[in-house]
């Protein structure tokens, strides 16, 4: 009796996985890991938490760089090749401009509604639009400069003080240095004010909870009934309360934004060019007050202040290590830096542009290395195709940018950190290939910064300090989670140059 069980179950399985792929495949879907559990579909290839890039490179490797997987309930498109990537970016490019609807975006995205979770129309544009004329517009730009000094001398004053009495040094820690560097750039830009120290410590507590609740997804997300069960209300209750205390923590920045400008009055109307990104925004909320709600507000100002802060400082920091562990390179752009800049004075943001190999530097650094390892996941509004494949309307899209930008087919020895090879690369021409910002409408708004912070810091380290590594062997393994950093802090010496003391000693 049982066996004859067996053997049904046995014979019917065999027969719905045939007609599975003779369906799949008349429908032309993508290839499809084999197996697809029940309920947990594909989750089971996502074993290794820091490391899903590699993990999905392998599902690559093994079925093609276009794979259809099952999230929980959620379709997913894998795509993992420079052609695939622009069938979806370019080719279908607006009907990728969808995000999926996740339950994290719900809460903490005040429904949805910034500009990284909104889906593509009207109010989307709308906030394309603040960011592409606010995100460092011409007048802001001594503000980067300023803040560029503030990290020298931080770092000289923690190089010296690092220096033991017997002739020990083991170096500072440069992270600390390069997210303060950050996080006050995009303050400045946001509130017209640096991160106050108790403010700071309040925000970074908040970012702390928030990591730990896991970043976007949710259970909920992928097992809908989860929701139904109630199953969910433990991330919801959690999720509701870090959002309580980001979203205060914004509106109090608001409110103090307010109160300046109804003290300044008229005063302020004589001095446009000095508004921040606030204040820009509250000045909307009286010409176009539908658009600008205080929601609206303070999921601008929320998601730039997360989108930008560790984005920028971890490619600094990794772009540190690469130097520090290929030292002929470093050289190399000192050489570039002492022949256009001199010794004279520090490097200004105009002399990035007559700084070649330092931009290639940057670019390699984002090759190897990019913050954002799978792109934040796109869905499709529409159905379409992508690499001769037909993925249905209300797809997920994983872009997986680490596999593509460390393909060995497209790049030769891609372990090894060679800026050489952009520097024949003019304009757009590494396409898909490379594409650390993404691509397309949904492409990063905060490249064109992103690029000048990290240019001009990395830059004036170089031009002022000489660099030793800290440690025995400097490690190059990476932890992603919302955004992938190095999993070991790096340690470093900086001693200042000998020809720049004077203007070290002068900041
Ligand atoms: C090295 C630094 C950075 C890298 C590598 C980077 C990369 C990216 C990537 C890959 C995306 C997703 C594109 C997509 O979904 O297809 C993105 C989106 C975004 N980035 Fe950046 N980014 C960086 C710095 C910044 C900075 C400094 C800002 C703000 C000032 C910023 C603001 C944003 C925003 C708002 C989005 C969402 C855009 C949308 O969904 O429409 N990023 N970034
Ligand atoms: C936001 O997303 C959630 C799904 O997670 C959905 O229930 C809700 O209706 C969405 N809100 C808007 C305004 O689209
Ligand atoms: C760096 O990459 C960007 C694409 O993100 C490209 O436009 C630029 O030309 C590259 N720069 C160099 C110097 O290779």
């Amino acid at each position: 009796m049982d066996e004859n069980l067996v053997s049904y179950a046995a014979i019917f399985l065999v027969i719905y996985l045939i007609t599975k792929k003779v369906f799949d495949k008349f429908q032309k879907l993508p290839p499809t890991p084999f197996p697809t559990l029940p309920i947990l579909g594909h989750l089971y290839l996502l074993r290794n938490p820091g490391q899903i890039h590699r993990c999905l490179a392998k599902v690559a490797d093994r079925y093609g760089p276009v794979v259809q997987l099952w999230l929980g309930s959620r379709r997913t498109l894998l795509v993992s090749s420079a052609s695939a990537a622009e069938d979806c970016l370019q080719h279908n490019d607006i009907i990728f401009a969808n995000r999926p609807r996740l339950l994290g975006g719900k809460i903490i995205a005040y429904d949805n509604t910034t500009i990284l979770w909104a889906s593509y129309g009207p109010l989307w544009r709308n906030h394309r639009r603040i960011a592409a004329t606010e995100i460092l517009s011409v007048q802001r730009l001594h503000l980067l400069a300023d803040e560029v000094r503030s990290l020298v001398k931080r770092i000289n004053d923690e190089s010296a003080s690092s220096q033991s009495p017997t002739g020990g040094n083991d170096g500072v820690e440069i992270k600390p240095a390069l997210v303060e560097l950050t996080y006050n750039v995009m303050m400045r830009m946001i509130a017209g004010k640096k991160m106050e120290s108790e403010e700071g410590k309040r925000f970074k507590m908040i970012l702390k909870e928030l990591l730990a609740i896991g970043g976007a997804f949710s259970a909920g997300d992928f097992f809908p009934f989860f929701k139904y069960l109630g199953l969910n209300k433990r991330f919801e209750t959690r999720c509701k309360a870090v959002f309580l205390k980001l979203d205060k923590f914004f509106q109090d920045l608001v409110d103090e934004q307010r109160g300046k400008l109804v003290d300044d009055g008229n005063m302020k109307r004589n001095n446009a060019k000095k508004k921040n990104l606030i204040q820009v925004l509250l000045g909307l909320q009286e010409t176009d007050p539908a658009y600008a709600t205080d929601d609206i507000i303070k999921g601008l100002a929320q998601i730039l202040l997360l989108t930008g802060t560790e984005t920028s400082s971890s490619t600094m920091e990794w772009a540190t290590t690469l130097l520090l562990i290929n030292p002929d390179i470093h050289d190399k752009a000192r050489k570039e830096i002492d022949e256009k800049v001199g010794h004279d004075r520090l490097i200004e943001e105009q002399d990035l542009q007559h700084l070649p190999y330092l931009h290639c530097i940057i670019n390699e650094t984002l090759r190897m290395f990019p913050v954002a390892p799978i792109l934040p996941p796109h869905e499709s509004s529409e159905d379409c195709v992508v690499g001769g494949y037909n993925i249905p309307k209300g797809t997920m899209l994983f872009l997986n940018l680490w596999a593509i930008h460390n393909d060995p087919k497209v790049w030769d020895e891609p372990n090894k950190f060679k800026p050489e090879r952009f520097e024949n690369v003019k304009g757009d021409r590494v396409g898909y290939k490379f594409m650390p910002f993404g691509s397309g409408r949904r492409a990063c708004p905060g490249e064109n910064m992103a690029t000048r912070v990290v240019g001009l810091a990395l830059g004036t380290l170089i031009q002022c300090f000489d660099w030793e590594s800290a440690e025995e062997e400097i490690d190059l393994k990476e932890t992603a989670a919302v955004s992938m950093w190095k999993a070991n802090p790096l340690r470093a010496k900086f001693k200042p140059r000998k020809q720049m003391i004077d203007i070290i000693s002068q900041i």
